[in-house]
């Protein structure tokens, strides 16, 4: 089989283009490197089943002749992170909408299989725990920049679901909720990356807000067995599927616990949002899934505990450091 990964010099994208390499599939990568690394498929580049372009997948004519040579799609090219997108809107909503329609049209042409990466963000405020697909989405006003990325992701998912029932594309949409591991790099507001390297620099941690706010943290290596599994399965087709792990834990508790399996002299300071990111700055107490679509369709979920994904970001950037 021939995957195409777009985005796939990025973090979750660099995984998954490995896991279809071991199992003797041939990939190919489109990334723009604009927050991924080409060292994240450095690895790589001796497997002669393994393909990179650096190029912008909404250059409709090299992604046209890439979708082509594939069987199956992950479209995860994107703008991602809390803070780039609180940054620079523009580039964020131009860049979701646009690479996903370049993406579904060329696809739709040639009847390739397309999974769209979508995210638990499209959920918003909702309180309605556990966010289940098929409940209301709940977003903001549209002068918080924040909002931009969820309803981006929103379109992003309502055109694939168009092209899925008008023109009888084999789409699916994973929403993904917080996904982390080896190679996430904490520039863009990740929080376990961020805290990990605060930790291993006996820097203070930086919680923002008052720390209660709960979070469900998935590895990265359960959300590549997930995105396999759902691409070969015929019933997530035209489907919504949330990818996430239902461990929950405050914001808090995961800065003491990335003290604990550091063995750091960190501190703990607590950040206003006002200082962190922009003024009315809104956040979301809980976020977590209902994983029984995923389990339905592929029988598992992600479960790796936090404490192992922790320690996973804590090795490889002990083995990073190491090899500088
Ligand atoms: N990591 C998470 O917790 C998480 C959660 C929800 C959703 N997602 C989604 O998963 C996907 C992958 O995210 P990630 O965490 O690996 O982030 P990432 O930033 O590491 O990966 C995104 C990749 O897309 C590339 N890219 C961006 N714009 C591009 C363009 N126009 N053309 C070509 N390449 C482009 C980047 O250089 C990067 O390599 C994204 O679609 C993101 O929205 C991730």
């Amino acid at each position: 089989m021939h995957v195409l990964i777009t985005g796939g010099a990025g973090f979750i994208g660099s995984h998954l283009a490995e896991a279809y390499l071991q199992r003797g599939d041939w990939v190919t990568v489109i990334d723009d490197l604009s927050t991924g690394s080409i060292r994240n498929i450095n690895h790589l580049k001796s497997n002669e089943r393994f393909a990179y372009v650096i190029d912008d997948v909404c250059h409709a004519r090299v992604t046209a002749e890439l979708v082509d040579m594939a069987d199956v799609v992950f479209h995860l090219a994107a703008a991602v992170g809390v803070k780039l997108i609180v940054e620079r809107p523009v580039h964020t909503i131009t860049t979701n909408l646009e690479g996903t329609e370049v993406v579904l049209e060329q696809a739709s042409k040639k009847s390739k299989k397309v999974i769209i990466a979508s995210t638990s963000e499209v959920y918003g405020k909702s309180e309605s725990f556990p966010f289940n697909e098929e409940q209301d989405l709940v977003i903001g006003a549209t002068r918080r920049a924040r909002w931009a990325y969820a309803c981006s992701k929103a379109m992003d998912e309502f055109m694939a679901l168009a092209y899925h029932r008008e023109r009888n594309l084999p789409a699916t949409v994973v929403r993904l909720f917080n996904t982390v591991g080896p190679r996430q790099t904490g520039r863009y507001g990740m929080v376990i990356p961020t805290f990990v390297d605060q930790a291993l620099r006996n820097k203070p941690i930086t919680v923002y807000g008052d720390g209660k706010q709960r979070r469900c943290f998935g590895h990265v290596f359960d959300t590549v067995k997930c995105l396999v599994a759902l691409a070969e399965h015929p019933g997530a087709i035209g489907k919504v599927v949330n990818i996430g792990s239902q461990h929950e834990i405050s914001i808090l508790d995961l800065a003491k616990l990335v003290i604990k399996i550091t063995d750091s002299r960190s501190e703990i300071k607590f950040v206003p949002y006002e200082e962190a990111y922009a003024e009315g700055f809104e956040d979301m107490m809980r976020r977590i899934p209902d994983t029984s679509r995923l389990k339905e369709l592929v029988g598992f979920a992600p479960e790796i505990s936090t404490a192992e994904i922790i320690q996973s970001v804590v090795d490889d950037r002990r083995h990073r450091s190491h090899l500088r």
